[in-house]
């Protein structure tokens, strides 16, 4: 077995292989490979600006780490590393670069610590991955504008519900938008954590307190597309600051795709009939020929557990790690690089999923104004006339409670006995709406038009 560990000099054995197998994050680390490459083509851009390297080995350097960014997409990369025992993917790309590059491979870790390597490679990860989360994020909010615009078209309702008892109607397209509007917010969040990592470069902190070469550091942030070099070496090398946002951003995105998950399982149900989950989503039971489920809603709703699972691991990973490098950071990148992939296949799945959903527009809509939902635009109707809103709180829940003991809604003729008039239909309920934000269709209007063209930009 090949074993090009980057040290040994001072070491009179080698490695036990069980206790180095147990030491590597290699497996873990492979995700991060390509980002480790353009972190070391930085480095050379470092080495060269610095003088430290011939421009002749910067060229060699250069063109052997893009053989192995070239191996990496290949997958040829992963069977070779594989094959050794390294103890990390970084030290695996150093030694493949230095076997491609001959003599000028060797003067790549110049200067060079895997801690500073391993700090700004998961930044790189880290920025790739919010950018393309967010991405999906958008894609599903804006999917659900669309069939907001739809509903809203079709004058679809729904009872408005809270602790799960009719509360007042709203239009579906409310309903929708309101998703839309929390995933917005979660697509912020997943860039303003794409902002932290790109704010500074901790290549060139070198194992802990900067170094005696001199490297052009500035170069290096430069071609990482970084605001600066870092500004303390002890605390670059250590910071997984912007990869706990990340990570943090990403759950809470799972966690808008798990409540809305909940919410579409529920009316799925036959009791709520409100939605419908075309075949192609759903799944059977193995014993029950008439069941149709829809389990990619009950899955992304576990899946926000686990995503918790995972970030509480993260945080839980760094809570006792002093300051400077200590090795139980190795553990924070396979944290990380699990939960940012978990959240984009089970976000992927989720967005998926949500193209396959049918509204029963007259179900849902017979349902809107029922269980006394309008009782409230009463009340309001009894305050605009003058009454106190407790007094006018207190008549109308009379007359709920009247309407109730003879099994009926409420009618025109309590509304004539309270001597007002206000529309006791959801549509005529959604349309008396006069605040901003609310659920009257012309406030929804125009909500949709500004969340979409946030979404766009
Ligand atoms: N394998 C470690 C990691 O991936 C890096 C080890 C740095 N080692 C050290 N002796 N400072 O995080």
């Amino acid at each position: 077995m090949r074993s090009d560990l980057q040290w040994g000099g001072r070491f009179t054995h080698a490695p036990d292989a069980d206790l180095l197998a147990f030491g590597s994050s290699l497996e873990e680390d492979l995700p991060l490979a390509a980002c480790d490459v353009r972190c070391s083509l930085a480095h050379v851009e470092a080495l060269a600006g610095g003088g430290i390297v011939s421009a002749g080995d910067a060229q060699a350097l250069r063109e052997a780490l893009a053989r192995v960014g070239e191996e990496i997409a290949a997958g040829t990369f992963a069977t070779w590393a594989r094959a050794g025992a390294f103890e990390d993917v970084h030290g695996a790309i150093d030694a493949r670069a230095r076997e491609l590059a001959g003599e000028p491979g060797a003067r790549l870790h110049a200067g060079r610590s895997r801690n500073d390597q391993v700090a700004t490679t998961l930044l790189l990860y880290v920025r790739e991955q919010c950018q393309t989360l967010a991405g999906l994020v958008r894609s599903a909010a804006l999917r659900l504008l669309d069939a907001a615009d739809e509903e809203l078209a079709a004058g679809t309702l729904v009872p408005g519900m809270t602790h799960w008892q009719h509360a007042q109607p709203i239009a579906l397209a409310f309903w929708l938008q309101a998703w839309a509007t929390a995933l917005a917010r979660d697509a912020r969040r997943l860039d303003d954590a794409e902002r932290t990592a790109r704010r500074s470069c901790p290549l060139g902190s070198a194992a802990l307190a900067g170094s005696t070469l001199p490297l052009d550091r500035a170069a290096a942030a430069r071609a990482l597309d970084f605001d600066a070099p870092s500004r303390n070496a002890l605390d670059a090398i250590g910071n997984r600051d912007a990869a706990l946002d990340a990570l943090h951003a990403a759950t809470r995105a799972l966690l808008t795709a798990s409540r809305c998950s909940e919410e579409l399982v529920i009316w799925m149900t036959q009791e709520f009939a409100f939605a419908r989950l075309d075949d192609r989503a759903s799944t059977g039971s193995s014993l029950m020929p008439q069941k149709k489920n829809p389990d990619v809603f009950e899955l992304v709703r576990a899946h926000g557990g686990t995503a918790i699972g995972m970030l509480t691991g993260a945080l839980a990973t760094v809570k006792g790690v002093a300051q400077s490098y200590q090795r139980d950071l190795q553990e924070t990148k396979a944290v990380v690089v699990g939960g940012l992939e978990h959240a984009r296949t089970v976000f992927s799945a989720f967005e998926r999923g949500l193209g396959y959903v049918r509204f029963e527009r007259e179900r849902c809509t017979a349902r809107a104004a029922v269980g006394f939902a309008v009782a409230t635009d009463v009340a309001d109707a009894l305050v605009l006339s003058g009454l106190p809103t407790r007094a006018a709180h207190e008549r109308v829940g009379r007359a709920v409670a009247q309407a109730e003991a003879q099994g009926r809604e409420l009618k025109r003729e309590d509304l004539q006995a309270l001597g007002i008039d206000v529309p006791l239909d959801g549509a005529g309920s959604v349309a008396a709406k006069r605040t901003s934000g609310s659920t009257n269709p012309s406030e929804i209007r125009l909500a949709i038009a500004a969340l979409r063209e946030e979404l766009q930009s």
